[in-house]
C-alpha cells in the first residue's frame, strides 16, 4: 500500500507510465481476489466496501429488471443493516419486500424461501454467514430455489469470505459481497462479485472505471492492501479455520461449563470458525461488555455498527428470542492474534463478573 501511494502514484486511467503502473497494480489484486473466490477477474467490481457492494447488488440489479415488472425484492430478516436499510429504501421507491424468517438457530428454511418466491420477484438477498451468530445459510439450495422461479440471488459474504474457502460457482449465485477489513485489509474498500453476463445499473456515473459499473478514480492502494489480504488469508484459510474453531469451542465450551445460565445463541455448525454468541441470564450485556473491556477483553453486543444503541438485537429477535436474552447476549470473535492465552483469561475473569452483575439484580436464574 505505501508502494501504491509513494512511487506508484499514478491515475490508472492514465495512459503513460505512471498510470499503467497503477493499472497493472490495481489488476494484479483483481486475480488476488477473484482467486479467493473461485472467480474470473472481469467480474470483480472494486467498491468502498462491503455496505457499497451490498447497495450495488439490490438497487443496481433491481433497477436493471425494472422494465421487466419484476418489482419485489426478498431478504432475510437477519441481514446485515447494508441489505436490510436498502431494502426499506427500494419500499418506499415502490418496491415490495419480503423478509424471509429464521428459525431459533438462525436458519432461512427453503420453504420460507419457496412460500415467499412470487412471479415478480426480482431479486433474493441471502447473507452467507451471519455477523452476529456466526451461522451460515444453505446458500447453494436457496439459490436454485430463487432461479427456479426466474429471480437473481445474491448473498452477503462479508463475515465468511477468506474465514471459508467460497467459490461462487459451487454456491451458484449471480452476485456475491465481500470487504477488506474482515480478513485484515484496510478499511474502507470492497468488492462485489458480479456474475459475466449479469446487468447490473452503476449507483455512481460518471467515467468508464470498473467497466463503467463505478465511475470514479480508483481508490488503488485501498485496493491493493486488498489483493495482497486476499492472497495471505487464502494461503492460511485451511490452518487457520482448523485453529480458530477449536480455540472458539473450547471458549465456548468453557464459559457454558464456569458460568450458570448461560446458552449459545444459533446452529453451532455449519458456523464461522471465528464466532460464538453467548447469552447471560440476567446480566445486561452492555453492563458485561464494558467490565469485559475494563479488564482489556474486547467483545460486543449486536453488529458495530448498532451498538451503542441499546435496541435488543433484530437478529436475535428474529430467531425467536425475547427482548430480555437479545439484551443478554455478547458476541466473542476471535482472530489471527488470538491465543490459547487469552481463553484462559477470558474464563478466569468472566465468572466472577456475571456472578457480580447479577448480584445487583433480582430475577431468578434460569434453569
Ligand atoms: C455481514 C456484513 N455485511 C456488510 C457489512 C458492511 O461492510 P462495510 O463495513 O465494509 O461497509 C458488514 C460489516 O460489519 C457485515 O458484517
Amino acid at each position: 500500500m505505501t508502494g501504491a501511494l509513494r512511487e506508484e502514484f499514478g491515475n490508472p486511467s492514465s495512459v503513460h507510465h505512471f498510470g499503467q503502473q497503477a493499472k497493472a497494480a490495481i489488476d494484479e489484486a483483481r486475480t488476488d481476489v477473484a482467486t479467493l473466490l473461485g472467480a474470473e477477474p472481469s467480474e470483480v467490481l472494486f467498491t468502498s466496501g462491503g455496505t457499497e457492494s451490498d447497495n450495488i447488488a439490490i438497487r443496481g440489479a433491481a433497477e436493471a429488471l425494472e422494465a421487466t415488472g419484476r418489482r419485489h425484492l426478498i431478504a432475510s430478516s437477519i441481514e446485515h443493516e447494508a441489505v436490510l436499510n436498502t431494502l426499506k429504501a427500494m419500499a418506499k421507491r415502490g418496491w415490495r419486500t419480503t423478509l424471509l424468517p429464521v428459525d431459533q438457530t438462525g436458519i432461512a428454511a427453503p420453504d420460507a424461501l419457496r412460500a415467499a418466491l412470487a412471479d415478480d420477484t426480482a431479486l433474493v438477498s441471502v447473507m452467507h454467514a451471519n455477523n452476529e451468530i456466526g451461522t451460515i445459510q444453505p446458500i447453494a439450495e436457496l439459490a436454485r430455489i430463487a432461479h427456479d422461479r426466474g429471480a437473481l440471488f445474491h448473498t452477503d459474504a462479508v463475515q465468511s469470505a477468506a474465514k471459508l474457502p467460497i467459490s461462487v460457482r459451487s454456491l451458484g449465485v449471480d452476485m456475491l459481497s465481500i470487504s477488506a477489513h474482515k480478513f485484515y485489509g484496510p478499511k474502507g474498500v470492497g468488492a462485489l462479485w458480479i456474475r459475466r453476463g449479469l446487468r447490473v445499473l452503476p449507483l455512481l456515473t460518471g467515467g468508464r472505471q470498473e467497466r463503467s459499473r463505478r465511475a470514479g478514480t480508483e481508490n488503488v492502494a485501498g485496493i491493493v492492501g486488498m489483493g495482497v489480504a486476499a492472497r495471505i488469508a487464502r494461503g492460511k484459510m485451511a490452518d487457520e479455520c482448523t485453529r480458530l474453531s477449536a480455540l472458539r469451542d473450547r471458549l465456548e465450551a468453557e464459559i457454558l461449563a464456569a458460568v450458570p445460565g448461560t446458552a449459545v445463541n444459533g446452529a453451532r455448525e455449519p458456523r464461522v470458525p471465528n464466532t460464538t454468541n453467548v447469552s447471560f441470564d440476567r446480566v445486561e450485556a452492555e453492563s458485561l461488555l464494558i467490565a469485559l473491556d475494563l479488564e482489556g477483553i474486547a467483545v460486543s453486543t449486536g453488529s458495530a455498527c448498532s451498538s451503542g444503541t441499546l435496541e435488543p438485537s433484530h437478529v436475535l429477535k428474529a430467531m425467536g428470542f425475547n427482548a430480555h436474552r437479545a439484551q443478554n447476549s455478547i458476541r466473542f470473535s476471535l482472530g489471527a492474534s488470538s491465543t490459547d492465552a487469552e481463553i484462559d483469561r477470558v474464563i478466569a475473569v468472566l465468572p466472577k463478573m456475571v456472578e457480580k452483575l447479577r448480584s445487583l439484580t433480582r430475577a431468578p436464574v434460569r434453569a
